[in-house]
């Protein structure tokens, strides 16, 4: 979206279906006299493939941005996310325990010091924010009964109000980031700061079980796994598993089995309720549309809960409900059923 806001116009890349990165194979096609730099998603904590990607930035004399918002600690051919382009933001929100804010780094000063001054204009993070911020974060380490999953929903609705959001979005302009983003507050860095130390551990304990959960569920029928990059290190943000069926009801049937699980239209963010192509931002631009493996496989990825905090006994709770609805029989009325194209279907 920031892209949209600072004037540019991005043009979309399908992903790879296997590791649900952008594919940089279908990159030096779609590069034109306009393009200015690749932007790259390491999705759900899964390292793109950088050096192809590279390679093509270079060829192109292109700017190579790095999103690790949902990446950090991950590594790729040895070395951590957010090195190997000329620039590259994290998120703090993501395995960094909630608390909010985020990094922008580059080897590039003149980089640095337009984004320090573009920051010091933000306003400054209203004095709420903090104790939302903590509230969601104690909420959502005690995930896992129906009380505080209400309550953690309650409060993740009430980001509506505040000035975040599709709400302010709509009204466009580039002056919106200064609008949608806040400067940290100094306990907000406090935080973050202190648990930067802990994140090898907490992802060490992630990846654990990770690990276990994908045990459990690599034979369920018709699941795939999202398969890591090769070379690299990943750590799971995200638990990503491709569902044959339709992700919505499969999702509302887990959740009614009490098991957190998500799909890709739903409110994670304020940003992410549609398929791209279909958010009023985008709706004119028909590159998304031509992404046919991503259109193929959007409503049929599951986010499975998963914290460096998730027990064995839950992990097996997950993997069997998630089996026990793939398996269940189903009713003409509905669309769990399992579909034989799969999400190779779309692909060219
Ligand atoms: C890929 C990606 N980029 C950027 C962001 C924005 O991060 P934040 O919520 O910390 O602003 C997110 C958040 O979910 C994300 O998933």
């Amino acid at each position: 979206m920031p892209l949209v806001y600072a004037g540019l116009r991005p043009r979309f890349v399908d992903i790879d279906p296997q590791t649900l990165n952008m594919d940089p194979n279908r990159l030096e096609g779609l590069v034109t006299s306009s393009t200015c730099a690749i932007q790259a998603i390491h999705l759900a904590g899964n390292p793109c493939d950088m050096a192809l990607l590279l390679k093509v930035a270079r060829r192109h004399g292109l700017v190579v941005i790095e999103d690790c918002a949902q990446a950090l600690g991950a590594k790729y051919r040895g070395r951590k996310v957010g090195c190997w382009g000329d620039v590259a933001c994290f998120s703090f929100s993501k395995n960094l325990d909630g608390i909010g804010g985020g990094m922008l780094v580059s080897k590039n000063p003149e980089v640095i010091s337009s984004s320090a001054v573009l920051q010091a204009s933000f306003p400054p993070a209203p004095r709420f924010y903090d104790s939302y911020r903590v509230v969601r974060l104690a909420v959502a380490s005690r995930r896992g009964s129906m009380l505080w999953d209400a309550a953690y929903a309650t409060i993740m609705s009430s980001r509506k109000g505040t000035p975040t959001g599709r709400r302010v979005l709509q009204s466009g302009g580039v002056e919106l980031l200064g609008r949608t983003l806040y400067r940290p507050s100094s306990s907000q860095a406090a935080f973050g700061l202190h648990r930067l130390q802990h994140l090898d551990e907490s992802n060490r304990c992630l990846e654990e079980r990770a690990q276990r959960l994908a045990e459990r569920c690599q034979d369920l029928p018709g699941v795939e796994l999202q398969r890591t990059t090769v070379d690299s290190t990943r750590v799971h943000t995200r638990f990503l598993v491709k569902t044959p069926g339709c992700s919505r009801q499969i999702v509302t049937e887990l959740n009614r089995r009490g098991v957190e699980a998500k799909h890709l239209a739903q409110e994670y963010s304020t940003t992410y309720r549609e398929p791209v192509e279909e958010l009023p931002e985008f709706a004119r631009k028909d590159s998304a549309r031509t992404c046919r493996t991503y259109r193929s496989l959007h409503d049929r990825v599951v986010t499975l809960p998963l914290s460096p905090s998730t027990r064995c006994t839950e992990i097996a709770r997950i993997a069997r409900e998630l089996g026990s609805v793939l398996r269940r029989p189903t009713r003409d009325s509905e669309s769990t059923s399992i579909e034989t194209a799969g999400w190779h279907g779309g692909q060219t």
